[in-house]
């Protein structure tokens, strides 16, 4: 876990410019318009076709790799990531509908190393294969955003819809309350 935060915390670092889709992603070029975006609070400009899912922007024009593709279809919450403060499925968000809204990835979050959910999610050694985890650590920050202190019912009511082939539930559950115990005393000092 330790690597990968460190791989998130380089890409988060990594500055953004002006780029286009690879080639064979998405947009048909004719269909292509130019978007503004505001990714992990830097401005960035992207030529795409505007029904582009958010999710190929982010990974194949951005590089943020850290969001991951899942099912596709809204159903696993591997690509979630935050508009203005809230999760959305990128898989199915179409690109143009984010622009003009603060776009947040897993790299931006976990740029802030005092995050208590990385530091929550390293001390409890929550991944197995991984593969899942970005979602669920976006999912988890709405949650504590929201509900400071959450009971175990309402962890499991907010991470529903964010599937772990690995199940590691028990670890995300555990790491969610350790983070509110780390905000909460960050709160206090
Ligand atoms: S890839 Fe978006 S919800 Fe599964
Ligand atoms: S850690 Fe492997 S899918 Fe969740």
């Amino acid at each position: 876990m330790r690597v990968a935060c460190m791989d998130l915390l380089c890409a988060a670092r990594r500055s953004i410019a002006r780029v286009e889709p690879s080639a064979g992603q998405g947009p048909e070029k004719e269909h292509a318009v130019s978007l503004e975006l505001d990714v992990n609070g830097q401005r960035v400009a992207v030529d795409v076709d505007p029904t582009t899912p958010l999710l190929w922007v982010l990974r194949e024009a951005l590089h943020l790799t850290g969001t991951k593709y899942g099912c596709g279809a809204a159903q696993c919450g591997a690509c979630t990531v935050h508009l203005d403060g809230q999760a959305v499925r990128s898989c199915v968000y179409p690109v143009a509908a984010a622009a003009g809204k603060r776009v947040t990835t897993i790299e931006g979050l976990a740029s802030d190393a005092k995050n208590p959910l990385v530091e929550a999610w390293i001390e409890v050694d929550v991944p197995q294969c991984g593969y899942c985890q970005s979602g669920q650590i976006m999912s988890a920050s709405v949650l504590l955003a929201e509900t400071s202190k959450p009971t175990d019912a309402q962890i499991d009511a907010c991470m529903g819809g964010n599937v772990c082939r690995c199940a590691t539930y028990v670890r995300i559950r555990q790491a969610i309350h350790r983070a509110a115990e780390l905000g909460a005393r960050r709160e206090v000092r």
